[in-house]
């Protein structure tokens, strides 16, 4: 894990590898640059590139630099460039780096850092030998009044999401997933209760019960808890989160061509408790409960059928048509159990529809809700901040038609369209409050690295909520 550090300016090492962030070739005067290293750059800087890489005997320099004619969105260049810088200090094996921000604009030192930062990512604890593990230890940033701990924390939660949706389902079932939050609670400093099965039943829980008969291994429901003294919201924020930990199809079985990308189908529950994890280790004044239902979905003489009819944790009746939606069933009982919070908001997040997947690739979540435009404009603003995009998709009640079963209240397939909005819209069954529910299916898990996006398990979504609760 990189180590992020804020240094004072005049310690600088003329051997150190550094990264120049510049708007003008005029700031690398005075920067102890020979006259070749300078001729270079200008001449770099003329044919349009503006990642430059120089290299004197005894050590690297990277120089960063914008083209003003194009209406760039700097802190997402500056992530990407991080991102590109990573793969040559990957090559060079550098161990330590410095950022030095020449340009007029301090604001974009952190973006760099975490361009850098986010795209250190390897999850190889897997492998026995040939480990090629990565050799970058710090980040030094030369500016001790850029803040570096804040970061530092959002970006461990994001490599804890991903390690957890990275591990296979035989390393981490419902309970071990449980578990792992839960001791993380602790160092971190929010609480967990972990409702196991006997308490599952008896609260009734029909749809995650359904869900896990299939299932070798007992389901948990996991409850997490942020309450700081100082916090400013009288009624909490509720994180729902899918934690399937592998989606089989169960008995609607899925085939087997890519299935063993259905262990990231807990994505929903790593986002929630690493978006937990990042708030309480940065102590934000906000009330922040997460609700984490998870087993396994398989097929088995004991499995959930096509056809059953189930009795949810709120009382309604659904007519199970495919077992593979299922995520629906576990996050209904989790947002029925909400209620008893009275939240000011409950926003579900799940690796819910390959429809979402489907209809914007993994370029962005498909985001639907109840709630006020005004709050969809903020999340939007988040998305675009973070650069964890956001797609509005409709929330009508057209789309709860085709939820009508013919023996039950509901069942849990929609028609031939718009399938990730009619798995929004079984959701809203469930809860009389404002609704949020963030369809991750695209984003979660990628087969090829997007810059800083990792292939495997991505985290997205932690940054997303990270920001989004915090300016609440
Ligand atoms: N876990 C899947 C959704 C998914 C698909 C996530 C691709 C990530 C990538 C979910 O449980 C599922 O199988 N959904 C079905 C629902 C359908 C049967 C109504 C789907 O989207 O095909
Ligand atoms: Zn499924
Ligand atoms: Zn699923």
């Amino acid at each position: 894990m990189v180590k992020l550090i804020s240094s004072h300016t005049n310690t600088i090492n003329n051997s150190d590898d550094l990264i120049y962030i510049i708007d003008s070739i005029d700031n690398l005067k005075n920067q102890n640059l020979s006259n070749d290293d300078l001729e270079y750059i200008k001449n770099e800087l003329v044919d349009n590139k503006f990642l430059i890489e120089t290299k004197s005997y005894n050590s690297r320099k990277y120089i960063i630099a914008f083209d003003d004619s194009s209406k760039i969105d700097k802190p997402e260049y500056l992530r990407q460039k991080g991102c590109d810088i990573s793969g040559l200090i990957n090559k060079s094996k550098t161990e330590n780096i410095s950022i030095i921000n020449l340009s007029s604009d301090i604001n974009l030192t952190l973006f760099l850092a975490e361009g850098v930062a986010l795209s250190q990512y390897k999850f190889d604890k897997y492998f026995t030998k040939d480990k090629k593990s990565l050799t970058l230890k710090t980040i030094t940033i030369y500016d001790d009044n850029i803040e570096v701990n804040n970061l530092q924390n959002i970006i461990d939660s994001v490599f804890w999401a991903r390690n957890m949706v990275n591990e296979p389902v035989n390393k981490l079932n419902a309970e071990i997933l449980a578990d792992e939050i839960s001791e993380r609670g602790k160092v971190s400093g929010f609480t967990t209760e972990i409702l196991t099965k006997k308490k599952i039943e008896s609260l009734k829980m029909g749809g995650l019960l359904a869900v896990n008969k299939g299932s070798i291994d007992p389901p948990t429901f996991s409850i997490l808890e942020y309450k700081p003294e100082n916090h400013t919201n009288i009624k909490p924020i509720i994180l729902v989160g899918k934690g399937v930990t592998y989606d089989t199809g169960g008995l609607s079985l899925k085939s087997t061509a890519h299935m063993d990308t259905m262990k990231s189908d807990m994505g929903g529950a790593a986002t929630v408790a690493a978006a937990i994890n990042a708030i309480a280790l940065n102590k934000l004044p906000i009330h922040v409960i997460g609700l984490i239902p998870a087993t396994d979905n398989r097929p088995s003489g004991n499995a959930y059928t096509p056809g059953d009819v189930i009795t949810m944790h709120n009382g309604l009746t659904v007519e199970v048509l495919n077992t593979d939606a299922e995520g629906r069933l576990i996050l209904a009982d989790a947002i029925s159990y909400a209620a008893r919070y009275n939240p000011e908001i409950i926003i579900s997040v799940a690796t819910l529809t390959g429809s979402a997947a489907n209809a914007i690739g993994p370029h962005a979540t498909v985001a639907m809700g109840n709630i006020e435009k005004s709050l969809f404009d903020k999340l939007k603003e988040s998305g675009d901040d973070v650069y964890e995009k956001i797609v509005e998709f409709p929330f009508w009640d057209e789309y709860k038609k085709p939820l009508k079963s013919e023996i039950a209240d509901l069942k849990n397939l929609g028609g031939d369209y718009g399938g990730a909005i009619t798995a929004g819209k079984f959701l809203e069954h469930f809860t009389e409050f404002s609704f949020l529910h963030l369809d991750i299916a695209g984003v979660a898990f990628l087969s090829k690295n997007i810059n800083y996006r990792p292939s495997g398990g991505t985290g997205t979504g932690v940054r997303l909520l990270y920001d989004f609760i915090k300016k609440y």
